[in-house]
């Protein structure tokens, strides 16, 4: 699985230690910027990222600013990106069994680097429980259908 990557400024310490991490572990990724000693606008750089995963270059995308909430707003305005904010273990874990998250967004001013990784081990592991929760996406698709403008 080929994991996107993204910050703005206040994520950019963050997704340096995620990148490092999947670089010892053999996780191949690709990171979007932005760049050390930048200041830029989240937005920018999560759309990016998500336009690799609509495309095909990527699986998914961890997304990663001051708090994980505006990233997450962008990746939620793109069609089939099922984006999730994540501050603990059980979030984690049911944002892919019940919610299928293809984007995990963290936030670099409230998590330690430690906890971040458990987390984005957890969601890399954890598998799509499908069943009644793919009928809650499917009725989350049919909204996105409905409200696409090209
Ligand atoms: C940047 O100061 C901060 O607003 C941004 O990283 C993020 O937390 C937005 O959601």
């Amino acid at each position: 699985m080929k994991i996107a990557l993204a910050s703005d400024h206040a994520g950019f310490g963050l997704k340096k230690g995620v990148f490092d991490y999947f670089d010892q572990k053999g996780i191949e990724c690709k990171d979007f910027g932005c760049g050390p000693d930048e200041r830029v606008d989240y937005v920018d750089y999560g759309e990016k990222a998500i336009q690799s995963v609509l495309s095909g270059v990527c699986d998914r995308a961890i997304l990663i600013c001051g708090t994980g909430l505006g990233m997450a707003m962008v990746a939620n305005k793109f069609k089939g990106i099922r984006a999730t904010p994540c501050w603990d273990e059980y979030v984690a874990e049911v944002c892919r069994s019940h919610n299928d998250s293809n984007c995990l967004t963290l936030g670099g001013r409230i998590l330690p680097l430690d906890e971040a990784l458990h987390y984005v081990d957890i969601w890399l592991e954890t598998e799509y429980e499908a069943g009644r929760h793919q009928t809650r996406l499917d009725k989350i698709a049919i909204i996105e259908e409905k409200n696409f403008k090209p």
